[in-house]
């Protein structure tokens, strides 16, 4: 399949942090990296708390901002909650949805994860779902069969032809572990799920961007990324050293010249 689109390189902060941490790590990476390639996007996701300084420590930057969780609400009496208009107006574009951690610990499903989605681009964020399966899933040969509930919960509520989205392959094994998926698990994945795409909209699968989550780190971040239908990946403990983070993010830039 002909793919043209852009590479991304996104930061999941996760629970970690503080503000002078943010700014130690931004000033890092934007030393390390003065200016963005504009074939590689770069965003980072600091917890809630912390969007509004990204958002000014970005602002004279390319780097984008974004959020882990969003509401699937726009407004409301949702005790708790935050609306992804709420961190649309303080300068997040991004969101990511349905990250396995959620999954496991709120007990966020599939359903929800869609809803999510959906009311991300409603209120003009670019939503990086995830999808990825357990160890036991992967071991009793169920991961096609868990990706493609996912992505179909996922996309059922998503009008594909108009909407700017990225994916997230994130097998759950290979989280935090040290032990990313093998490059060829991820080629292997990821061409099932742009398949998977393609049988609702082929125009709309083959400009998608899906990116590799899981244990990404400098080590084997250049192997991941050379597979033709990887554009990318999403960032966690490496996201959190400047150096790391930036030398990933310049493995993308070769890969995409
Ligand atoms: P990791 O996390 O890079 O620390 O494995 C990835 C993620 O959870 O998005």
């Amino acid at each position: 399949m002909q793919k043209m689109q852009k590479k991304w390189l996104v930061g999941n902060w996760k629970m970690h942090g503080s503000l002078a941490a943010n700014k130690a790590l931004m000033e890092g990476i934007r030393s390390e990296q003065p200016t963005l390639d504009e074939r590689v996007g770069m965003v980072v996701c600091p917890p809630f708390p912390y969007l509004a300084q990204l958002a000014e420590l970005t602002k004279d930057s390319q780097i984008g901002v974004g959020t882990q969780n969003v509401s699937d609400h726009l407004q409301g009496a949702f005790t708790g909650e935050v609306s992804p208009l709420m961190v649309k107006e303080i300068g997040c574009g991004y969101a990511i949805i349905g990250h396995s951690e959620r999954r496991q610990y709120q007990g966020e499903n599939d359903g929800l994860m869609g809803r999510k989605a959906l009311a991300a681009i409603d209120a003009g964020l670019i939503p990086v779902i995830c999808v990825g399966e357990t160890a036991e899933e992967r071991d009793s040969g169920r991961t096609h069969e868990v990706l493609a509930r996912q992505l179909d919960a996922a996309f059922g509520y998503i009008r594909t032809a108009h909407d700017n989205i990225i994916l997230a392959y994130e097998p759950r094994w290979a989280i935090g572990t040290g032990i990313a998926a093998t490059p060829e698990i991820v080629q292997a994945e990821h061409e099932f799920l742009r398949q998977r795409i393609a049988i609702r909209d082929k125009d709309f699968a083959a400009k998608l961007p899906i990116i590799y989550g899981g244990s990404v780190k400098v080590s084997n971040a250049s192997y991941i990324f050379s597979m033709p239908d990887v554009d990318g990946g999403l960032i966690g403990g490496a996201a959190l050293n400047a150096r790391e983070f930036v030398t990933i993010y310049r493995e993308l830039i070769e890969i995409a010249g």
